[in-house]
């Protein structure tokens, strides 16, 4: 059985070679995304319903071009990120579990540098290095997963595996729009 973190590391591997191969005719900077494209998009995550759903319903998305629907969701992970490692900071004291209590310490780890590679990607993207963007996103993905991982087997909090789950979605959807704009250039 593969395991969830493999899985994960596999993917991203895959999506990191499809940028490398891609030349997709979809993107258009300049033009607003329409709600085919969002479907576009969302179909080569793999949660497809719940990119479109986490597009919808927020309201910026809907006058966005591509570049502006990248830098939406480069926020909505970094403050994704933030919020689970406030969350995970909180949890430590609490726990007199001393396995537990380390495997959080790790996810703070992996939290910090989560959120220090999507800073990178969005310093990327800003310097329309589409590449790195999506390399940076793979990181902080991976991150998610190894956190995942650390809370194997222990009686975690879980939102803490519904944090690592939404970060691992959203830096999806990351790489496919850099994948998009990489095409685009
Ligand atoms: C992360 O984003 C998802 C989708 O918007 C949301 O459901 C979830 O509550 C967010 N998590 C945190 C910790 O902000």
């Amino acid at each position: 059985m593969v395991s969830f973190k493999s899985y994960f590391f596999q993917a991203s591997i895959v999506l990191v070679l499809l940028f490398m191969i891609m030349t997709p005719s979809l993107a258009r900077l300049h033009v607003q995304v329409s709600s085919g494209e969002i479907n576009d998009i969302c179909s080569k995550t793999f949660n497809p319903s719940y990119c479109v759903e986490l597009l919808k319903s927020t309201p910026k998305t809907a006058t966005a071009d591509l570049k502006g629907l990248a830098k939406i969701i480069l926020d909505l992970a970094r403050s994704n990120a933030t919020k689970t490692l406030d969350h995970i900071h909180s949890l430590i004291p609490k726990t007199t579990d001393h396995r537990l209590k380390e495997s959080y310490q790790a996810c703070s780890e992996h939290y910090d540098n989560a959120i220090g590679d999507l800073d990178k990607a969005e310093s990327d993207f800003k310097q329309g290095d589409y590449f790195g963007m999506n390399i940076q996103a793979s990181g902080a993905l991976d991150e998610a997963g190894d956190c995942h991982d650390e809370n194997e087997g222990l009686p975690a909090d879980p939102s803490l595996r519904k944090g690592n789950q939404d970060l691992e979605y959203i830096c999806e959807i990351i790489l496919v729009v850099a994948n998009l704009l990489k095409g685009s250039n």
